[in-house]
């Protein structure tokens, strides 16, 4: 069994709730206009979020800031080697980093890009290159509560239609997203990644792995939680040709990423780009000291202990919620608990955003943060009113999931009252609205 000491301690106090309601209202109804010292438990991303370790901490000060062949670069270089089997790798700043370097290189204005559910920022570099993204997933969202093992998995057969009505050429690349993000962070099975690999080999073009939460994903492929982990982890990446990675996730850092690629030309393409756009290839806009600490946060998020600590913490979560009769994705995926919000707020439709009613009221009634991906994040979509509660690792104790479950007792008590919301301003892009929107309830 694993457990965390603290060895660094960060006050934290919940304001009371008359301040909760008037912090909600200066943020204009939107938590992402929360100063973050408002916040008694965040649970709005998993991403950089974490607590580091001790070991990576000491990595820090070993941080070798040079502009050229810094020696955090071959610790990162030798860790990706070890876990993935990569040897050609390019840090990056965050994962978006990488996806604009990577499929700048890859795609064609035109071309196809398919994945089992495309996260937001790859959907957008994918458009940005002027090619066009599809979701092949294998449950559809509002089916995830179907009882079903590996629910991140993709689509073969839909992919097959895909490829068919827009013929082989078209298609840029075949992405696998695993866990898979955006489907509630389910997980993918080996045999679904060995499936979509031959599904790549066949139309003959790039396999790439969004490995943002690869070691959790091992997690879910493994079924004893045995000492074959590190293998597993290492064997989803067989057959792929590149790996795209946010560091911020199971990378165990609060900030980096990296690509890695087989094909030597396209190596070199890479860190071209990466000279433009992120710095010189052995840093990739990351400071030295955090390349030093992906590097061993890589290598502690295979470890079989601090896996199920992590895993297990987020099944206890989700567990616990459903006990309570909230509508919760179960079984539980690896990094969040999504609740249906349409489900709690059966009298509010989805013009008034019932996930906004459910982030407002959790934050209202303990302090927590969580984020809405329904109907203010996807607007014109006719998605379930899903609200994410997102687990930083190893920073959250018991006592912090008893808070949580007691306010979700708390916000089911009152949920009649609930009125939703309405917007009053929503700058910038539609897609991106739900950062910046300014809200205000129903009269
Ligand atoms: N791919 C997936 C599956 C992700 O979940 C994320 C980020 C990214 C790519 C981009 O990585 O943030 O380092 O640039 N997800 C975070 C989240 C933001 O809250 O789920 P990034």
């Amino acid at each position: 069994m694993r457990t965390y000491r603290t060895k660094v301690a960060e006050p934290v106090d919940l304001p009371d709730r008359e301040q909760r309601k008037a912090y909600l209202e200066q943020a204009d109804y939107n938590v992402f206009n929360l100063d973050s010292d408002a916040v008694f438990i965040d649970l709005l991303t998993d991403s950089g979020t974490g607590a580091m370790s001790s070991e990576q901490w000491g990595a820090l000060l070993r941080g070798d800031e040079a502009y050229a062949g810094s020696r955090g670069f071959d610790a990162l270089k030798e860790a990706v080697s070890q876990i993935m089997g990569f040897g050609n790798v390019v840090p990056v700043h965050q994962g978006r980093g990488g996806e604009h370097l990577l499929y700048g290189a890859l795609l064609e204005p035109g071309d196809i890009v398919l994945n089992n559910t495309h996260f937001d920022t790859t959907r957008a570099h994918i458009a940005a290159q002027g090619a066009t993204a599809i979701d092949c997933p294998v449950v559809p969202l509002e089916q995830l509560s179907a009882d079903r093992p590996f629910k991140g998995d993709f689509a073969v057969e839909t992919a097959r239609a895909h490829i068919d009505r827009v013929g082989v050429s078209r298609i840029g690349c075949i992405i696998l997203t695993i866990t898979n993000n955006s489907a509630a962070g389910q997980p993918v099975s080996l045999e679904n990644i060995d499936a979509v690999a031959d599904l790549a080999a066949e139309v003959d073009v790039p396999f790439v792995i969004d490995a943002c939460r690869f070691a959790e994903n091992a997690y879910f492929n493994a079924p004893d939680g045995a000492g074959e982990l590190k293998d597993i982890a290492r064997s989803q990446f067989d057959r792929a040709d590149a790996i795209v990675m946010s560091g911020k996730k199971d990378g165990l850092a609060n900030i980096g990423g990296f690509v890695a690629v087989r094909d030597d030309e396209l190596f070199e393409e890479i860190r071209q780009r990466c000279i433009l756009y992120e710095g010189f290839p052995s840093y990739g806009g990351l400071a030295g000291r955090d390349l030093e600490a992906m590097a061993v946060g890589l290598t502690e998020a295979v470890d079989p202990a601090y896996l199920a600590h992590r895993v297990t913490q987020v099944s206890e979560l989700v567990e616990r919620l459903d006990d309570l009769g909230v509508p919760v994705i179960r079984p539980a995926g690896g990094h969040a608990a999504f609740v249906d919000a349409g489900m709690i707020y059966s009298h509010l439709s989805a013009a008034t955003f019932p996930g906004q009613a459910l982030v407002c009221a959790l934050y209202r009634e303990g302090g927590i943060r969580a984020v809405e991906l329904g109907s203010l994040a996807f607007p014109g979509t006719d998605r379930p009113e899903l609200v994410r509660l997102a687990l930083p690792r190893r920073m959250y104790h018991r006592e912090h999931i008893d808070h949580v479950v007691q306010t979700f007792d708390r916000v089911l008590e009152v949920a009649e009252d609930e009125v939703g919301f309405e917007i009053t301003d929503a700058p910038g892009q539609p897609e991106l609205r739900h950062f910046s929107a300014r809200l205000q309830p129903r009269d």
